[in-house]
Parts: C-alpha cells; sequence; structure tokens
C-alpha cells in the first residue's frame, strides 16, 4: 500500500483507494441481505464487483458525475470491513451525496462514524466539496442515527425518505478546525 493510496488513517482504521485484492472482502458484505435491505437494485455479481473494484482503484479523485468508493480497512485485521463515498455533482456550488455500507459483523462498534468523520475533511479539503448531502430510507434509522451522529443537518423528511446536509463551513465550525 502507498501513501498515495491512503486518503487517511483513525485508531483503528485506514481509509484508502480500493484495490482489485479487495475483491473478496467487497464481496463478504456488499450483496449481505442484511446491507442490501434499504440499497436499491442488486447486490453485485463477482465478475461486476470485479470490474467495479478496478474502476474504483483507477479513477481520477475529481471525476464528476461519478460515484467514489473508498475501501475501509480494519488496521489490527486488515480486512476492508466497508466502504464509504461520494457521487460528485457537477454544477457549482459543489454538492456531493456521501453513502456507506459495513460488513453487519463489524455494526454497532463506531466504525462507520469513525470512518466518515475521517472522510470528510478530505471530501470538504481535498475534493473541494462545499455541501454534502445524505438521503436514506426513513425506516433505515441506523443510516440516518448515522448522520445526525456524524452533526449533519435534516433538511427533508418524510415517511419514505429523510435527507441530510452539511456544510464545509458547519462542518468546521462543529468541530473546532
Ligand atoms: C448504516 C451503517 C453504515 C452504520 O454502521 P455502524 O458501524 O453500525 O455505525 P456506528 O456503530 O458507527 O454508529 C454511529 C451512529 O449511528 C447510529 N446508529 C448506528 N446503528 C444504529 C441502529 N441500528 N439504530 C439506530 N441508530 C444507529 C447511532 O447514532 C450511532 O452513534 P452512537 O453509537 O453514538 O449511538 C450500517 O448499519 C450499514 O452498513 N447498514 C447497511 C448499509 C446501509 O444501509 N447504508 C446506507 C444506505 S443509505
Amino acid at each position: 500500500m502507498t501513501d498515495q493510496q491512503i486518503l487517511t488513517r483513525t485508531d483503528r482504521l485506514i481509509i484508502r483507494r480500493f484495490t482489485t485484492s479487495d475483491l473478496s472482502d467487497f464481496l463478504a458484505y456488499q450483496a449481505d441481505p442484511v446491507v442490501r435491505r434499504f440499497i436499491p437494485g442488486e447486490p453485485m455479481s463477482q465478475r461486476q464487483a470485479a470490474s467495479y473494484l478496478a474502476v474504483q482503484a483507477a479513477l481520477d479523485e475529481h471525476a464528476v458525475n461519478a460515484w467514489h468508493a473508498y475501501a475501509v480497512e480494519h488496521a489490527g485485521e486488515q480486512r476492508v470491513i466497508g466502504d464509504v463515498g461520494i457521487w460528485l455533482a457537477e454544477e457549482p456550488p459543489r454538492t456531493g451525496d456521501v453513502g456507506f455500507q459495513f460488513h453487519p459483523g463489524f455494526h454497532g462498534q463506531g466504525y462507520a462514524r469513525e470512518a466518515m468523520h475521517a472522510f470528510l475533511p478530505h471530501v470538504f479539503e481535498t475534493m473541494d466539496v462545499e455541501t454534502v448531502t445524505a438521503t436514506c430510507d426513513t425506516p433505515n434509522t441506523a443510516s440516518w442515527g448515522l448522520m445526525k451522529r456524524l452533526g449533519m443537518r435534516m433538511v427533508r423528511q418524510s415517511p419514505e425518505q429523510t435527507q441530510f446536509a452539511l456544510t464545509h463551513q458547519e462542518f468546521d465550525g462543529a468541530t473546532g478546525r
């Protein structure tokens, strides 16, 4: 793993670019029914997942109208336990819609919060995003509980969907950066 592939580290995690060697770790969670419950569409086949990881490994970090996913590696176990990502929209002011998914064996231990808290400064500072948004199904309480825990502001809620937003300024204010 080169330094260029690592976005940031936390006490327990390494947030980094995917590599094609992450396939078995990725397959171990991305098709899990617990993970898929609120994610639309079908899980990827092994072949689709391999090509997805190859695209992510080579993607220009500033490419717009593109989904950018990053591996969350458990430093102690040296395996990928989930991913965080952002859809980079084109029009100014630059907005990005974030998402996350973690292996069910690692839920409820603060890993998603820790990963997103480390990922957001990278999004604001290196990817030049001004406002981050996140949308999930309202019954997906784990997802919007996480958004609240990250200090995101609820902007819209219906029985079906809940949307949050966070500006660079709000994030810096909340974290004393
Ligand atoms: C959403 C998800 C990433 C949360 O991951 P996680 O590692 O379990 O979350 P954390 O342990 O870091 O929890 C962070 C905060 O989220 C909230 N949260 C997490 N799980 C929760 C649950 N089951 N119910 C309610 N709130 C929950 C809590 O506020 C928690 O903060 P706290 O521990 O201080 O109370 C995980 O449940 C997941 O992968 N779900 C499937 C994929 C998915 O639905 N992704 C979102 C699509 S929009």
